[in-house]
């Protein structure tokens, strides 16, 4: 270790001589990936990146985040922006500081490992596009998961960042599995590897100050390359873990601008300037500067992403992580969809479930997707489960993981559960231990032949291979073939605060006048609620925007409706038919069938309903076809997890009432079996 990094203090005079650190902190900003990300939804249009692009290449960081993690999935989703296009407009106004992307390793953007074809060609783009850094991470710690895109990475001349996930068994680093060997050991395999730099990737705010002073000090014994500290603040603890790691001689830390910072995002940069000022690793950096780019995102940025942030909470941090090792919005995604079964009563149920899950699944580091995996697996075996049976109701991703397809557990995973996930399971029933993208077939000539016509070149393709229902639909929005919805096009700062009176009346029982203004079209992701304010009764439709509820229109209810307090929503739905032993390999819950009554359309029949919102992927049968009960009909995306929808009864289908790419809510119709 080298002798200057130890933390000096006051070696200088500043306010004569600044730029004389022997050592100053690198600072990777983080403002316009996973600050917006965390924060806003990673709602984030590039229009509103650009007012204060040139002033941020001003300050001297050692680099900026700008793309990669969800940023791809929500720009060609929810935006309509093009994903590439973002890159090469920020590099017109930020010329020196280097770009930073975040890559899931195999993952890539998504949220499955795609085939090395489309990882190659991914990764050459990304950096044609001008990513310069790649800050890469498996949600296993499994490195074999980086190896194809990390041949790219170094054909290309560019940075190759490697990240271990930290995460952990106990409430402070130690235990059988996350301790300090296991992460020297995981840096040391990265810079076998060819990494440039070792970055900590404390996604869920779970490392504590002095485990982090620690761990910096051990890390930069075993490795020679620099290392770099990426971590959240949800549990209040990130200001105190960068500190305690500048002191240990960490290299790099990832910030945001104020606006962007604390709460599930990261520490802010301001403080952490003045902190530092007159020490040995003063960042040099001017915060006069910093403080007019914040004045701006102030006062002409944020009021259009301020109903994204979830503020129903006074409190900006949250000790979910303390309690239950779990990253904060892991806790969120639970509690949404518990809240979407109508049983959020089983929440106490859900914190006792979950560490029984991962324990049962190798420990996995909870993140993205794998946070998804063992939380959708474990409101399942909530809702699901009896004395009699333990996963019931088996989620296609616990099957691919049982199988090997992420990479390898930390710890085994239960005998038990392997064997009766993949029974009947279509890739074969005995798990596989090569790297997971080796099993896959190459991808891309299918997606290009899917998509000619209509994507232009291999960006365009990338979209579709990547995101085959949204990415098309994306493609046929940029090339005209198809209006995009309203609900996509960006808003004007007036219409934001005029929104935002709207919100502020609706919530303090005040809305009661019509309104003149002409209302949003109406999403298909709208629900109804009623208010009661005393006597009064209004009906309020809210439009769920990526977590955070947006009031989409208000208005007093018709006479008839108003009266005694509609009835409590029903509890959990009923146990689901037990799954067939040939049933496909997917599954999903599926509410008791309810037969139809009386159909206006004439069709008789038992209604396949959607047992929570999504979007569906595939119809799997036509109207006409013949299924037998438990056959998959509908693939169904939700909570990012593909889901079978199986048939409730055998019949024969008689309407279909949707198409792939369409959103639906829970208990939409999908088809009619009669
Ligand atoms: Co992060």
């Amino acid at each position: 270790m080298n002798n200057h990094d130890q933390l000096k203090i006051t070696t200088m005079d500043y306010s004569k001589d600044r730029r004389s650190a022997e050592n100053p902190v690198k600072i990777m900003d983080l403002t316009f990936r996973d600050g917006q990300q965390s924060l806003f939804a990673t709602r984030g249009r590039t229009e509103d990146m650009i007012p204060v692009a040139e002033m941020m290449d001003e300050v001297g960081f050692w680099a900026m985040e700008t793309w990669g993690g969800a940023t791809f999935d929500t720009m060609h989703r929810f935006l309509n922006e093009d994903p590439w296009e973002r890159i090469r407009t920020l590099k017109k106004y930020i010329k020196k500081t280097p770009f930073s992307m975040l890559l899931r390793g195999q993952n890539l953007v998504g949220y499955r490992n795609y085939a090395d074809d489309v990882a190659r060609a991914f990764v050459d783009r990304a950096a044609a596009n001008g990513i310069d850094i790649f800050r890469v991470f498996d949600a296993l710690n499994d490195f074999r998961n980086f190896e194809t895109v990390v041949s790219v990475i170094k054909k290309c001349k560019k940075h190759f960042q490697g990240s271990v996930c930290y995460s952990m068994t106990e409430q402070r680093m130690g235990g059988d599995i996350y301790n300090l060997e296991y992460y020297t050991d995981k840096a040391k395999e990265l810079e076998n590897m060819g990494a440039d730099s070792i970055c900590i990737k404390d996604m869920a705010g779970m490392l504590a100050p002095y485990d982090a002073y620690a761990l910096v000090k051990a890390l930069k014994e075993a490795v020679s390359v620099p290392v770099h500290l990426h971590s959240h603040f949800t549990s209040g603890m990130a200001s105190m873990s960068h500190l305690k790691a500048i002191e240990a001689g960490v290299d790099i830390i990832g910030t945001c601008m104020s606006p962007y910072a604390y709460r599930t995002s990261h520490p802010a940069i301001e403080p952490l300037v003045i902190t530092l000022l007159g020490t040995n690793r003063d960042t040099g950096f001017d915060i006069k500067l910093l403080t007019e780019i914040n004045e701006i995102l102030e006062k002409d940025i944020l009021p259009k992403y301020k109903h994204l942030l979830n503020d129903r909470r006074i409190s900006i941090t949250s000790a979910n992580v303390l309690l239950h090792q779990t990253p904060g919005g892991m806790i969120s995604n639970l509690v949404n969809q518990l809240q979407e079964m109508d049983a959020l009563d089983k929440i106490d149920q859900i914190y006792a479930e979950l560490p029984r899950v991962r324990k049962d699944l190798g420990q996995v580091p909870l993140v993205t997707p794998t946070s998804q995996i063992i939380g959708t697996q474990t409101v399942n075996n909530v809702l699901f489960d009896d004395e009699n049976e333990r996963y019931k109701m088996i989620t296609g991703q616990v099957k691919d993981l049982c199988y090997g397809l992420y990479g390898k557990t930390p710890a085994p995973i239960n005998p038990d559960l392997r064997k009766k996930a993949l029974k009947g399971y279509s890739r074969g029933e005995e798990p596989i231990t090569c790297r997971p993208a080796e099993v896959l077939e190459p991808e891309l000539d299918k997606a290009r032949e899917d998509v000619k016509g209509l994507a232009v070149d291999l960006d365009d393709e990338l979209i579709y291979a990547l995101y085959p229902v949204t990415g098309k639909r994306f493609l046929k929005w940029k090339y005209g073939k198809e209006q995009p919805p309203e609900k996509v096009k960006p808003k004007t700062i007036e219409e934001a605060g005029a929104e935002q009176k709207l919100i502020e009346k609706a919530r303090a029982g005040k809305l009661v006048e019509k309104i003149e203004k002409k209302a949003p079209s109406k999403g298909d992701n709208l629900r109804i609620f009623n208010v009661f304010v005393d006597d009064e009764y209004f009906e309020v439709g809210v439009e769920e925007q990526g977590g955070a509820s947006l009031v989409n229109y208000v208005r007093q209810a018709p006479a008839q409706m108003s009266g005694p307090a509609p009835t409590l929503p029903p509890a959990a739905p009923a146990l689901p038919p037990a799954p067939e032993p040939a049933a496909p390999s997917v599954s999903a819950p599926v509410k008791e069938p309810a037969p139809l009554e009386d159909s206006e359309a004439g069709v008789e029949g038992t209604l396949l309903e959607t047992p929570m919102p999504g979007t569906i992927v595939s119809y799997e049968k036509q109207t006409g076809d013949a299924v037998t009960k438990g056959e998959t009909v509908v693939i169904l995306e939700a909570m990012k997890m593909e889901n079978a929808i199986p048939a409730p009864v055998s019949g024969t289908i008689k309407t279909i009432n949707y198409k792939s790419g369409d959103s639906v809510s829970t208990k939409d119709v999908l088809c009619v079996i009669g």
